[in-house]
């Protein structure tokens, strides 16, 4: 099990603090819910636990350690991150084959995400021709490879159809229920209303609230903390 745990995490661009003195854990088996206005932070805090943007000070930590001193990645932790770009001449199978085979997974791990996401149609056609919500399918078809034990997911809604939004919650639902961790970022607070059990709140870098979310009207504690 890979727990999420951010401590005292601090990020400056310049002068602008993008994140500050943050702090919040994720439980495992849970399904957290990372929200906050345009530019609060969460894009900066969730790329900083990913190891893709070096925090200030402060700590962002999987499993206890950070994300490049994970042994095998792929199989702990999948990510879906902010306007993900995938090389356009690729197909979405050959985008996959590659990653399979970098992080050494089985073979039949391609076949396996496409059909999850629903992608199995279009594996052939090249990723250069794919709408917003089809791109947004193979983000999370990578996320899968690995089948790990946690997913962050950024705004992984963003572009989805409602069929795709159902799917997501089920799935994600059902990746929780089997003792996994997923935490996901979403403007969106009708979407994953439904599936979250905590809930954290951040506001211009800061924590404002973060605890379960207890049936209680999410827009309303939202829109109470941070709006
Ligand atoms: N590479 C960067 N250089 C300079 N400033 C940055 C950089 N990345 C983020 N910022 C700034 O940090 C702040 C937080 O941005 P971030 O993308 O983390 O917000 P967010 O909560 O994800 O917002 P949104 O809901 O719009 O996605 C913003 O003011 C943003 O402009
Ligand atoms: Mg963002």
């Amino acid at each position: 099990m890979t727990s999420i745990r951010v401590h005292r995490l601090r990020k400056s661009f310049g002068k602008l603090l993008a994140v500050d003195d943050l702090s919040f854990t994720v439980p495992e088996g849970t399904i957290t819910a990372f929200l906050g206005p345009n530019g609060a932070g969460k894009t900066t805090t969730l790329r900083m636990l990913l190891g893709l943007v070096r925090p200030t000070s402060g700590e962002a930590v999987l499993g206890g350690v950070p994300y490049h001193e994970l042994d095998r990645p792929l199989e702990r932790v999948g990510a879906v991150l902010e306007a993900t770009s995938f090389h356009p001449g690729l197909t979405a199978a050959t985008h996959l084959e590659a990653v399979r085979i970098a992080a050494g997974l089985p073979a039949a791990r391609v076949a396996r995400v496409l059909e999850q996401v629903g992608l199995e149609a279009a594996a052939h056609r090249r990723v250069g021709g794919f709408s917003l919500g089809m791109r947004q399918r193979l983000a999370l078809a990578t996320a899968l490879l690995g089948e790990p034990d946690t997913l962050i997911l950024d705004e992984p809604a963003n572009g989805l159809d409602p069929a795709g939004m159902r799917w997501l919650r089920g799935f994600l639902r059902a990746y929780a229920h089997e003792g996994h961790t997923v935490l996901i970022s979403t403007h969106v607070l009708a979407e994953v209303e439904q599936i979250a059990d905590h809930v954290v709140i951040i506001a211009a870098g800061r924590l404002r609230w973060s605890g379960p979310l207890a049936g209680a009207g999410l827009e309303d504690l939202y829109l109470e903390v941070a709006g």
